[in-house]
């Protein structure tokens, strides 16, 4: 049911994927995701040493016996991440499966793939995907314009951005930005794509370390209560509107650069919002499904809940003549 060449190389019983969030995909949301049959994804950006990255990769498998992956950032970042440390940890420690976000990287995909490692790549264009698949990556995620977090410069839909990628290459694709649900799933199959990766519909889940204040938010807000700020950097990060949300919209409309902008969209300002429950703190990156979204369900009903769906609607097409 619902195999996929994804669902083989990663070694996880469902198609579907958590996407890596900033100081929220940890161990206790990382492996409650793996143990309910998908893809946990540990976000190792937010932690600050090679210790870190080792203490929550020992917690995650001490919590789940099933595969997860780690998320190694190479996009631009108010502190320098230490990947080449990060790198070593993840080989030590025998982590089976990595996704990069950023540029290419063919040097770590190679380093990698010696010790046997699957490497993911997160991207938002056909180009970066078709580098990825020339850089050796196994399967890649492509996340269109309606996605949480960074949306890319080209402002290309998931529902196209995904069908042109699976034109294009031969890996595996895995279709991100705007799923929620068993019937996106099926779509997202019909179309080709091999898994999805959600990110904003596992922030939403019981499990997910943010304040009730943000979560009883975010259930009642509008697919139309997004916006995508740091276009100027060149560097589009969509986030939940809210008055922060349209001050930096006003910083850059005034020229503001990097420096002035960092002391509104810090993710040290996003932590603080999920964490406080307090909207005036910093941005919170949601993608437009948020619209979609209407309940907080744990993790594992979440998923038990996608997979029935879908077998729904993959029933539903058989009987349309
Ligand atoms: C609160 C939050 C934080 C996120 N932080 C990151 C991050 O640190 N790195 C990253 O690559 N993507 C991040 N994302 C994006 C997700 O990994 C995923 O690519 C995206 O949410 C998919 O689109 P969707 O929200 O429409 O499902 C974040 C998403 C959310 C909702």
């Amino acid at each position: 049911m619902f195999k996929t060449r994804i669902t083989e190389k990663l070694g996880v019983r469902y198609p579907i994927i958590q996407g890596s969030m900033l100081y929220l995909s940890l161990a206790e949301l990382v492996s409650e995701v793996s143990n309910a049959g998908a893809l946990g994804m540990l976000n190792s950006v937010c932690l600050t040493s090679k210790k870190a990255l080792r203490d929550e990769i020992r917690k995650t498998k001490n919590l789940t016996a099933n595969p997860f992956a780690v998320q190694l950032v190479y996009l631009p970042a108010s502190r320098e991440i230490p990947n080449d440390q990060f790198i070593e940890t993840i080989i030590e420690e025998r982590v089976k499966i990595i996704e990069t976000v950023g540029p290419v990287q063919p040097a770590v995909i190679s380093r990698l793939h010696q010790a046997g490692i699957t490497c993911l790549h997160k991207a938002t264009t056909v180009r970066h995907a078709l580098a990825a698949e020339r850089a050796g990556a196994d399967a890649v995620t492509v996340e269109g314009l309606e996605c949480a977090g960074h949306a890319g410069m080209s402002d290309v839909t998931s529902l196209i951005l995904i069908q042109r990628t699976i034109q294009e290459v031969k890996i595996p694709v895995i279709a991100a930005g705007g799923f929620v649900d068993g019937k996106g799933l099926v779509a997202a199959l019909a179309m080709g794509a091999e898994a999805i990766l959600m990110g904003t519909r596992f922030f939403l889940t019981r499990e997910c370390p943010i304040h009730p204040n943000i979560k009883e938010f975010c259930v009642n807000a509008r697919e139309i209560d997004t916006a995508v700020c740091l276009r100027s950097l060149r560097d589009p990060v969509r986030y939940l509107r809210t008055d922060v949300v349209d001050k930096i919209l006003e910083m850059e409309a005034s020229g503001a650069d990097l420096k002035q902008l960092l002391t509104v969209v810090s993710g040290e300002n996003m932590r603080q919002a999920v964490e406080q429950g307090d909207l005036t703190k910093g941005p919170i990156s949601v993608g437009q499904c948020v619209g979609l979204i209407h309940d907080i369900p744990t993790v594992k009903e979440l998923i038990d809940r996608i997979m029935n769906e879908a077998e729904e609607a993959r029933r539903r097409l058989n009987i349309i003549q």
